[in-house]
């Protein structure tokens, strides 16, 4: 599959958690008695107030999963308070501000302490269990506080990234009706300031039934006040009690709600469950990165993100270890700022993105050779495929060939990891992400629907039930059944092709559907489309993504002005503000292509395939346009991809 050499399992890693010699005895048993073997872990991972009923039922044709049943526990108790026994004075956070200069450390104690006073203020607003809180922050300590301060209460919370604009905001806010919204007066990135607290008044003129909105003070600036509505987060604080009790939640309370996108429609709110999402994120963090009491361990995605959630605040927390926010940016004030605080902060453990690597590895090899990185044992990568070049590159410059990586393939509805390498049981092959987690029992399916055996290439889809199992798209359970359930009867459906080599590594291709992955952030054509559609210049748009050397893949559109409007530039960049208004920053399109028509079936339907060929410049293969109501269409669209 790919022509870079295997790298065996470094002599260092012969103690791991997992070998060679453990990995099949334990991957067999995950699949073939799950009940004993999440069962054992999940009496060896968490703290539980009361012990489950049954280990696991589902029905995927009903979208159902249930993990230990009847089973109490709460989340904060085992991310905190189990620990402060041992681990009181031990850094549970270390945060990084965006100036090199800031820096915090906030000990399990402390964590504890500013956890209660933050769930006291939620309940003094009148925040009980089962109710949804929205967290709209950037990445500081208080961003975990306030997850967490849910899960004390039994809160539901949804994290909406501090990079999505009022609208997208306020559309999230609206479908999982939230009554608080935690957020900050402004973020700070790069050195620039973003404007969360504007943001926030602006989506809650649409949002009557959210109450309160508590406000940290991240940068001091002056923001719009309503006294009714709006809480000092410092204030309250200071002036809560700090000690709350924490509530007993049943093992399928819902712990969160996280929107992603799909190919169609409104993003979906994703709904996670206590018992078996934790355990997921614990056991594969401590598994797959094989963590060792008192490492430092760095996660670089945001909490808007399901990677910041499992692994920045509840993977890491509920291990006892320390994990690091950084609010800041790769390329900030330098672009060898990660090194750096690796140096810093002495980190064991780094886990990043793909698109981060490859901007990286494209400045060249001094920021890094500038710093020591002694301190590194083990590299991660999550968020979309890692080409062969960007994976050697880490593994060789950043890594200095001693470090082994962990290319981890998982999704939002996940939960935690699902395929990976085991840093001490698998060899590497640079750009797959090998084999199963523990539990995850994996097929490929041909375009019949028919299992693969052996080598291949199909669609990937999950035949059991996992404990990190998304359980129901929030408000239209529906929507689960059809996304996920439908289209292969009996497995779930990833969304992703892959292949299978001879060895058995599985070699993620990407999406199959209309899911762009943009710089490791998950959008869907249809939301992007629907943006420029607003614009009453604009009759009809198409996106597609292309292959983007730094993003992984960029935004191409299609756009067709209404009849007798000429198109200029000036109404491209009104496209382009408008499609940051709608979603954010991160929807920004790449190329946009006038189109006088689009490539339709007959029966209308518009053929991305062949937009998707244009848009990558490979026309040769543009496949069978027998099927199109007007063929010249395509020539045309041609004709003008050329002049880019
Ligand atoms: C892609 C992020 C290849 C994939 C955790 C998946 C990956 C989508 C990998 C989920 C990887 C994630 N290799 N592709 N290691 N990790 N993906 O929900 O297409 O933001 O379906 O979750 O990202 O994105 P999401």
């Amino acid at each position: 599959m790919s022509e870079f050499p295997v790298h065996p399992v470094p002599e260092s890693f012969k103690g791991a958690h997992i070998t060679a010699d453990n990995y099949a005895a334990m991957y067999r048993e995950s699949i073939e008695d799950p009940a004993t073997f999440w069962g054992e872990m999940a009496t060896r991972f968490l703290h539980w107030h009361q012990p489950w009923n049954e280990v696991v039922s589902y029905d995927f044709p009903k979208g159902e999963a249930a993990w230990f049943s009847g089973g109490k526990l709460n989340v904060s108790v085992n991310c905190i308070d189990r620990h402060l026994p041992e681990k009181a004075q031990q850094p549970a956070i270390i945060w990084e501000g965006d100036d090199p200069t800031d820096s915090r450390i906030i000990t399990y104690a402390e964590l504890k302490d500013a956890v209660c006073r933050l769930a006291n203020v939620l309940k003094s607003r009148g925040i009980q269990r089962g109710d949804r809180v929205c967290i709209y922050m950037p990445m500081i300590p208080e961003a975990a506080f306030a997850m967490l301060a849910c899960t004390r209460i039994g809160a539901i919370h949804s994290v909406v990234f501090g990079g999505f604009s009022p609208e997208a905001l306020k559309d999230r806010i609206l479908d999982s009706s939230c009554s608080v919204v935690i957020t900050a007066d402004e973020g700070l990135r790069g050195g620039k300031r973003v404007a969360l607290k504007r943001n926030v008044d602006k989506a809650l003129d649409a949002c009557p039934d959210v109450h309160s909105c508590i406000v940290v003070a991240r940068t001091g600036a002056e923001v719009d006040w309503h006294d009714t509505r709006d809480v000092d987060y410092s204030q309250a604080s200071a002036a809560a009690d700090s000690d709350c009790e924490a509530e007993v939640m049943d093992a399928e309370d819902p712990l969160f709600i996280l929107y992603t996108s799909g190919s169609t429609g409104k993003p979906k709110g994703v709904l996670h469950t206590t018992g078996g999402y934790l355990l997921h994120a614990a056991s594969s963090f401590h598994y797959v990165f094989d963590y060792r009491d008192g490492e430092v361990f760095w996660c670089t995605a945001d909490v808007g993100w399901v990677t910041g959630h499992s692994y920045i605040v509840y993977g890491p927390l509920c291990n006892g270890a320390t994990t690091m926010i950084f609010e800041g940016v790769p390329t900030y004030p330098d672009p060898g700022r990660f090194w750096q605080v690796i140096d810093k902060h002495q980190v064991n453990i780094f886990y990043t993105a793909p698109t981060a690597l490859r901007a990286l590895h494209a400045v060249g090899d001094e920021p890094v050779k500038r710093t020591s990185r002694s301190s590194l044992r083990l590299l991660g990568s999550v968020g979309e495929p890692i080409n062969p070049e960007a994976w050697e590159w880490y593994y060789r410059v950043v890594g200095e060939s001693r470090c082994p990586i962990v290319d981890t393939w998982w999704q939002t509805e996940t939960g935690g990891m699902m395929i990976t390498p085991f840093p001490g049981a698998t060899p590497l092959k640079p750009g797959s992400a090998s084999f199963p987690f523990f539990g995850v029992d994996l097929a490929l399916l041909n375009e019949e629907g028919a299992e693969i055996e052996g080598a291949g290439a199909g669609y990937l889809v999950i035949r059991a039930s996992w404990p990190g199992q998304i359980r129901t798209v929030y408000g239209d359970h529906q929507r689960l059944i059809d996304t996920y359930f439908s289209t292969y009867p009996g497995y779930y459906f990833t969304g992703d092709g892959a292949t299978r080599d001879e060895d058995g590594y599985y070699w993620i291709t990407g999406r199959v559907d209309d899911v762009l992955n943009v710089s490791g952030h998950r959008m869907g054509t249809a939301e992007v489309e629907s943006a420029l559609v607003l614009h009453d210049k604009i009759a009809e748009a198409a996106v597609v993504g292309f292959p983007h050397d730094i993003k992984g893949q960029g935004i191409y559109c299609y756009v067709t002005p209404m009849q007798g409007v000429t198109p200029d530039d000036a109404l491209k960049a009104e496209l382009i503000a408008l499609c940051v208004e709608e979603i954010g920053p991160i929807a920004k399109p790449d190329i946009i292509q006038w189109a006088p028509g689009l490539p339709k079936t007959r029966s209308g339907k518009i053929m991305r395939r062949i937009l998707r060929k244009i848009a990558e410049n490979e026309l040769d293969s543009l496949g069978d346009t027998s099927t199109l109501a007007d063929p010249e269409v395509v020539e045309s669209l041609i004709a003008e991809r050329q002049s880019h």
